[in-house]
């Protein structure tokens, strides 16, 4: 019945889509701060990436600063789900700032692993993307051993003085990833690798998730603000698959010069995007014309994280 060309528009929707587990996860964090303490609580940096929940947690009293010399001395503070280095940890101490840290499970793994390999006298090559705020936090983590290879291009550059081990960024296309990784264990065949995939299962499922509708669909539509990793690569995920895609940060951003030759159009939302706005674009495609909704699913999700001792209830 998808295959038919004429009736109403077709939406196709992937799931899972949206919040993740660590997103869900920091949000609450900063909404239970509220609750306990009363506002101001700083956040360090956007709590999540997405303009809609950083709107909202700020209309409630959260305050956001870029860096921790904004914050007044004692003042309860949240650290983003995308992870500090030290140094940025050090100076809360010194600052004696009430430090709440959200940043997610998966992204601290993957600190752990770059100071267990540093540790072992490896070069840690991390994959990721310059100045993404979770490669600083990571890069941070054994600054003297930490080398970002952002391509299989950089590579090259790497010190060939010590045993490599490589990590990467928990939100990364698995196809990227994959040909960074293929580039250093071609140059330094007994290069070491994470344990388990350092790419989460939020990015895995959402980018699988979007690959099925990329198939089906003659343009997908990803929820998402600019600056989020994972949303983006959603977007590439797609348009690898040959489908034109877009990202769309709410209703108001609908590409309605696209739409109009779009029988089927696939829809997804990154991680840090609130089910919410995704919610408000289907409403608004409704409002174009008739739709028929259908989902997509790879898998379902049950990954739950506990929250830190600071918010939590007894
Ligand atoms: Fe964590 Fe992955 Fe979400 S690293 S914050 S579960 S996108």
């Amino acid at each position: 019945e998808w295959a038919d060309a004429a009736g109403p528009r077709r939406l196709l929707l992937a799931a899972p889509r949206s919040f993740c587990a660590g997103v869900e996860r920091a949000i609450e964090i900063v909404e239970r701060a509220l609750d306990l303490h009363g506002p101001p609580v700083y956040v360090r940096k956007q709590i999540v990436h997405n303009s809609h929940v950083v709107d909202d947690l700020s209309g409630r009293g959260a305050v956001f600063v870029d860096e921790l010399d904004e914050v007044p001395s004692g003042a309860v503070t949240v650290f983003s789900a995308h992870g500090v280095a030290p140094a940025v940890r050090e100076e809360a101490g010194r600052r004696d700032l009430r430090v709440i840290d959200a940043t997610c499970p998966l992204v601290s793994k993957v600190h752990a692993e770059a100071r267990r390999f540093a540790a072992q006298g490896h070069l840690v090559a991390l994959i990721g993307h310059a100045g993404h705020e979770e490669v600083e936090g990571t890069l941070g983590e054994v600054p003297s051993s930490t080398f970002l290879v952002e391509s299989p291009e950089d590579v090259a550059a790497l010190p060939a003085d010590r045993p490599v081990a490589y990590l990467t960024q928990t939100t990364l296309a698995a196809d990227e990833a994959g040909e960074v990784a293929e580039a250093i264990t071609g140059r330094f065949p007994d290069a070491v690798g994470p344990h388990t995939d350092d790419i989460c299962y939020a990015t895995t499922n959402r980018q699988e998730a979007v690959t099925g509708v990329a198939r089906d669909a003659d343009l997908v539509l990803v929820v998402g603000s600019a600056n989020s990793s994972n949303s983006r690569r959603l977007v590439e995920v797609a348009e690898s698959r040959g489908t034109p895609a877009v990202l769309i940060d709410g209703p108001a951003d609908i590409p309605l010069g696209r739409i109009t030759g779009a029988r089927v159009i696939g829809l997804t939302a990154g991680a840090s995007a609130p089910p919410a706005v995704l919610d408000a674009v289907v409403d608004a495609l409704r409002g174009l014309g008739p739709v028929e909704t259908k989902e997509h699913t790879v898998t379902v999700e049950t990954t739950e994280f506990t929250l830190p001792k600071e918010v939590r209830t007894p």
